[in-house]
């Protein structure tokens, strides 16, 4: 019964369109350019013919699909509207084929040619080859697992980008190839976060882990129960009490170069379903609660494609994994637990667990004195009252760190704000009967839970990205289907690949 993610194959083809062979012919335009005049002359006069009717206006995920004389080999014409001309960026270019691709899926069509009459100024060849594959991969991602199969979707799509000229071909394909990685990537994250939570628990998460470290020739180590004991990660343990499915420390390692010390430390939050544990959840919040696990699953796409970018870095990956339930077994309000750093934590409320799992996972990776740290997680709700759905929360303890990851973000499309989470925010976290509690009211919920997991970093420059808002969404997009969003893996990948 299962339905895998549908395949897009993507291949970059100088040719003529009246001899595009395929089922469509996609044409991006904006709303003030000319029609390309670099088309043949009967596809010129046709879309001429359209725009005069003002039936399509270009604007921003607007479609149209024009029937085509049938002498032409390919039936179909689709104008894609971007919007102003002056306006465009690459992640115009990303929702255009988005959106032109999901349309093409209504159509159940199996291949498309997209013509890219221009190069923006603004934007390199490479990097607009890589914004329509990375837009027409995302666009065609559904999650379809627990579907009856439906004939119509089609399992592989042949995507051919034709480059303005046969001179950028070069360019293109490279473009291409890059975007390919960094979609797959994503969707690969989409489909593990989409799963829900009595498919995907910590024991499934560390095989996927292992087959993709097979896959990907990464080393893979996880820290059952008993190990964990062992090493004193108290808080992972704390919080997986209560359920049956029992927690663990998912640890992959990526060596990219010889060196010894590692670049980046990653650490992703998998809370496979947050129930809140005894400090339940009401049912409208508990809903969407198997996206707990985003950020554990992003470190997966994001360090398998470091890997298939053969980047000269080296890479540590940290997913402490738990399920977060109410039981006789469960951990209390009241309890103070150990960190494996030494410092004690007073539990305040059960559903402030992410930033203890994440603790624990914080000083292991501290300890390997890597060069920088970056964590992700759907970490507060506060953060979704004070950014909304488009922007991830960004708190660092170093301004570099927070340069880098701006720009990143930017350019990959997936947006950040930076939010404090200095010393005075600390100060709230403080216990009277331990050194910290781990809830403290709602006066800046993100800031104080971010300066929570500041002090465990100790030096360290690190970066914390809270995708509590931007990790999922209930509302499609004409360009997005609705669910997991992959986000942060290609920002995160884009900050990673400016390093080398
Ligand atoms: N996983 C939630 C945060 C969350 C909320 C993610 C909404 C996505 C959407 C986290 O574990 C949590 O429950 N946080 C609490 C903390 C509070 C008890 C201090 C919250 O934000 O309400
Ligand atoms: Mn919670
Ligand atoms: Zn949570």
């Amino acid at each position: 019964m299962a339905q895998k993610p549908p395949k897009t194959t993507v291949k970059i083809k100088s040719c003529p369109l009246t001899q595009y062979r395929g089922d469509l012919i996609i044409i991006p335009l904006a709303a003030d350019g000319k029609p390309a005049a670099s088309l043949e002359k009967t596809l010129k006069n046709t879309v001429s013919n359209v725009l005069r009717l003002g039936d399509f206006q270009a604007q921003p995920n607007e479609t149209s699909v024009i029937y085509l004389d049938e002498k032409l080999p390919c039936s179909r014409l689709m104008l894609a509207g971007m919007g102003e001309h002056d306006k465009i960026t690459p992640e115009t270019y990303r929702q255009t084929l988005g959106t032109a691709l999901r349309h093409a899926d209504k159509l159940a069509l199996k291949s498309a040619a997209v013509f890219t009459a221009e190069v923006p100024k603004t934007i390199s060849p490479e990097k607009l080859a890589q914004s329509i594959t990375e837009g027409a991969l995302a666009g065609r991602y559904n999650y379809r697992e627990f579907l009856k199969p439906d004939k119509r979707t089609t399992d592989n799509f042949q995507l051919t980008i034709i480059p303005p000229t046969e001179k950028l071909s070069a360019a293109f394909r490279k473009g291409g190839k890059l975007g390919t990685i960094l979609a797959n990537a994503q969707n690969r994250v989409r489909e593990i976060t989409n799963r829900p939570g009595n498919e995907v628990n910590p024991a499934v998460l560390a095989e996927q882990a292992r087959k993709l470290a097979r896959k990907y020739q990464l080393k893979c180590t996880v820290f059952n129960e008993k190990q964990l004991k062992k090493m004193g990660m108290n808080t992972i343990l704390a919080v997986g009490s209560g359920s049956a499915n029992r927690p663990c420390l998912i640890m992959l390692e990526y060596a990219g170069t010889k060196k010894k010390n590692i670049d980046v430390a990653l650490v992703g939050k998998a809370v496979t379903f947050d129930s809140g544990g005894l400090d339940l959840k009401l049912p409208n919040l508990m809903d969407t609660m198997k996206f707990d696990k985003a950020g554990g699953c992003s470190i997966l796409g994001i360090i398998t494609a470091v890997a298939e970018l053969k980047l000269p870095l080296k890479l540590i990956g940290l997913i402490p994994a738990v399920e977060n339930m109410p039981s006789h077994q469960s951990y209390r309000p009241d309890d103070i637990i150990k960190t494996y750093s030494g410092q004690t934590v007073e539990i305040k409320n059960t559903d402030a667990e992410g930033r203890l799992i994440l603790c624990d996972a914080l000083s292991y990776a501290a300890k390997m004195k890597p060069d920088a740290i970056i964590d992700m997680a759907t970490l507060t709700g506060a953060c979704v009252v004070a950014l909304g759905r488009h922007r991830s929360g960004l708190f660092s303890n170093n301004d570099q760190l927070i340069e880098q990851i701006q720009t990143a973000a930017q350019i990959s499309g997936e947006n950040v704000w930076h939010l404090p989470s200095g010393p005075e925010y600390l100060e709230d976290m403080k216990g009277t009967v331990s050194d910290l509690v781990n809830a403290a009211g709602r006066a800046g919920g993100s800031c104080i839970a971010a300066a929570f997991l500041g002090s465990f970093v100790e030096n360290i420059p690190w970066a914390h990205i809270d995708i509590a808002a931007t990790a999922d969404t209930t509302k499609e997009k004409p360009y997005r289907a609705a669910g997991a969003t992959g986000i942060p893996v290609k920002m995160v990948l884009e900050h990673l690949r400016n390093l080398k």
